[in-house]
């Protein structure tokens, strides 16, 4: 069993194979966070509360006046703001009166054997058998809010889930001001705070830095998880490395305004909360009324930060992406965006097809430029329609002559987006958020579609039907181009205008649903300006995501290695393009960590560079499993190491192992041995170049010898090792 409670002292403990999470239900029915770590065979928990004498300034419960329990410094298992808890607050509720302070107490609970989905939201699966979920139910009574909160174990992965679920059982309409996911209570501050920041061009970078006294956040209030932060954050105990230490990991299971907050208060303790960022967010609640949090992923290793990714990747291919391309050998594709941008017609695809299919690709991408009027990119955004000007014969023409050549086809999309100069804003000029009286902000020349209405949404799903529908594609690139600004919508009411930013993220998932579910074999890949959308709520719908507009291989290790941190490997977009100042082998050996494709003048590639381009496509051929089902090491980090960079794969059953370094910048010395790492070392392992063999024992402790293998800048090395 997975779930316990224990009657005669009220506490709940829930385990993993590897981790126990429990807490306790007071007298009163307050809840109070015991523990969150490594497992625990105990059951006596509670002297875990105990946090010393308070002072005047720290309000009691009504219950326990003079006694050593107050709400600002004992840990809350989901804490209500107003009602003596200062720290940061999970909950926070405005009654009809006006009055925000809020107050949940325990009334009952189930134990359920199947994880239910949630309404709406994108959530991890489990197959029967394998996880359990506690349901409890809590009340706050002055407002009459029954508080739903959800939480899920798997009993083969340390991991668990945690969601939340707002109901009104009033007779009077309130309003949530602050619904986060999970709060999780940590008894000391002894940890560094690792996540993702970036830009455009430069997402997900790894940083890191100690807890503090008082607040640290990551969020986003751009519409999307954004480029610049993302809705991940690791806590590490001071020392923890890739191979050794505890660590926390916490992932939301969402693609919009999200807030990931840490307080660190004055007896040194922290607490974790993460959640729909409450700035821009309120959501009000009509008698009979419910609210769904989005659910939050949390990750406990005492192995190392590698280990915590390694579990998300496992968690996520298993449990999280549902497309039947997660298992699938992906295709190669050559996508036309770097190639020509907008500058195409259907003869240059085809020459494109022509080309690539000689080199052994399998699939053409159509990008951006081929609806409406659309040769730049000011206009059309919302037409969906083929320019026959460009595409002379209409679409299923062109699309007869690419699968002619032997290439599947694939095309581009921006949903959620409106061009002004387009027919659908002349028709329909309050569909785009916009607030009146106020000037929308363009970006990239463009608005954004009211995604929180039906009526939009099936308007654009009726014209990408229309054309999914009646022609043989394969592939789909969903693109989103801008955040959102003037966040108003024309068909909800003033008090509910501050739930657009969550109904909107709502509103793309159903999109997303109805495709997923109307086309179950198209290969969905989902983009973002590059990767300004790459979350979980996203891998949801689709397999793959386009990392980052930036192709260079060497700043592509940075960026590849933070989206490693909690995304599997199979979900990265990643193309070889002529953008780059490295070799064309270097620019596929680092796209080779991730789905493969090319984005690049077939025509213009010398016949030495397409006799690679072939061997390249054979290597990806026998490598690609790694990618999908292998255990991913960071061996050298390209944030740690000046000069080289190094991962490597290991195949479930440890009998392969793939390696790949990377010369960033040249180093001070040739001598260079690496040192492998999950092999078994009593095996025998070929080195398949060279047909050395050596036991897992020497590749991990002595490490394999690339003195002059990979020396200059932007060299690159993949080594292929079987066992005996
Ligand atoms: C975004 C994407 C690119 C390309 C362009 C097309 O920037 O990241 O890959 O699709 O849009 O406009």
């Amino acid at each position: 069993m997975a779930i316990f409670f224990d009657e005669s002292k009220k506490i709940f403990k829930l385990d993993t194979s590897s981790t126990t999470y429990a807490f306790a239900v007071h007298e009163g029915g307050y809840m109070f966070h015991l523990y969150y770590g490594a497992y625990l065979p105990d059951n006596n928990l509670l002297p875990l509360l105990y946090r010393g004498g308070f002072c005047s300034f720290h309000p009691n419960y009504p219950q326990y006046i003079n006694n050593e329990i107050s709400p600002d410094i004992t840990p809350s298992e989901y804490s209500c703001y107003g009602t003596g808890d200062f720290r940061l607050s999970a909950l926070q509720i405005k009654n009809a009166d006006g009055n925000i302070s809020t107050d949940i107490r325990y009334v009952s609970h189930r134990i359920l054997k199947d994880k239910p989905a949630l309404t709406g939201l994108p959530s991890l699966r489990s197959d029967t058998g394998d996880s359990e979920t506690l349901e409890v139910t809590a009340r706050d009574n002055a407002t009459g809010a029954v508080v739903k909160l959800y939480y899920t174990v798997y009993l083969n992965l340390p991991v668990m889930t945690r969601s939340v679920i707002v109901e009104n059982t009033s007779e009077n309409a309130m309003d949530l001001e602050r619904v986060f996911s999970t709060c999780l209570e940590l008894p000391t501050m002894d940890y560094d705070m690792v996540h993702l920041y970036g830009q455009w061009f430069k997402e997900r970078t790894v940083t890191e830095r100690p807890l503090a006294h008082g607040i640290q956040t990551v969020a986003s209030k751009r519409g999307s998880s954004s480029h610049n932060h993302n809705p991940f954050v690791a806590l590490k105990q001071h020392g923890t490395t890739e191979e050794n230490g505890s660590v926390y990991g916490i992932n939301l299971i969402y693609s919009g305004n999200f807030s990931i907050d840490i307080e660190v208060d004055g007896r040194n303790t922290t607490r974790l909360i993460a959640g729909i960022n409450p700035t821009d967010f309120t959501w009000h609640l009509e008698p009979g009324e419910s609210f769904v949090s989005p659910e939050a992923v949390m990750v406990y290793t005492d192995k190392g930060i590698g280990e915590m990714s390694r579990i998300f990747h496992r968690t996520y291919m298993k449990h999280l992406i549902k497309s039947p391309w997660r298992d699938i050998e992906r295709p190669v594709l050559i996508n036309s965006w770097e190639a020509a941008y907008f500058d195409f017609d259907d003869d240059k695809l085809v020459e494109f097809a022509h080309e690539a299919a000689k080199m052994g690709v399998d699939m053409l991408v159509m990008d951006d430029g081929w609806f409406g009027v659309r040769n730049l990119d000011n206009c059309s955004l919302g037409d969906w329609y083929v320019n026959e000007k460009k595409l002379k014969g209409g679409l299923g023409k062109l699309i007869e002559r690419v699968n002619a050549e032997g290439l599947k086809f694939g095309i581009w999309y921006e949903p959620e987006m409106i061009s002004p100069d387009s027919d659908l804003y002349r028709a329909h000029p309050d569909w785009c958020l916009h607030v009146p009286g106020r000037d929308n902000s363009p970006a990239r020349l463009q608005y954004v579609l009211d995604m929180s209405r039906e009526d939009v949404r099936d308007n654009i799903f009726n014209q990408m039907y229309e054309v999914l529908a009646n022609n043989k594609i394969d592939y789909v690139k969903w693109d989103f181009n801008r955040n959102l600004t003037e966040v108003g919508s024309a068909l909800l009411p003033a008090n509910r205008q501050k739930e657009i930013m969550h109904r909107f993220v709502l509103g793309t998932y159903d999109l997303m649903n109805r495709f997923v579910t109307a086309f179950p074999n198209i290969l969905f890949e989902n983009c973002s300006g590059g990767g300004g959308r790459f979350d979980a709520g996203m891998l949801y719908y689709s397999p793959q995501i386009w990392c980052s507009d930036n192709t260079d291989p060497i700043e592509r290790l940075t960026i590849q290695f933070g989206t490693s941190m909690c995304y599997p490997v199979s979900t990265f977009g990643a193309h070889v393009s002529a953008n780059s100042r490295a070799s064309i082998q270097t620019r596929a050996n680092v796209a080779m960590c991730g789905t493969f494709g090319y984005e690049l003048d077939p025509r213009k590639l010398t016949d030495e560079e397409k006799a690679l381009v072939r061997e390249q496509i054979k290597d990806y051929r026998k490598y690609s499993k790694f990618v999908r089902e292998g255990d991913l090491y960071r061996l050298i980090a390209p944030t740690d190491d000046p000069f080289r960079c190094a991962w490597q794969f290991v195949s479930p059953d440890k009998k392969e192992t793939m390696v790949t370094s990377v010369i960033m910048r040249r180093p001070e010395t040739a001598f260079y041995v690496l040192r492998l790492r999950g092999l078994d070392p009593n095996t025998l392992y070929k080195d398949s170049d060279t047909g050395e063999v050596y036991s897992g024992a020497l590749l991990m402790n002595a490490g394999i010898n690339l003195t002059d293998k990979v020396y200059n800048d932007g060299d690159s090395i993949v080594k292929y090792f079987t066992a005996e």
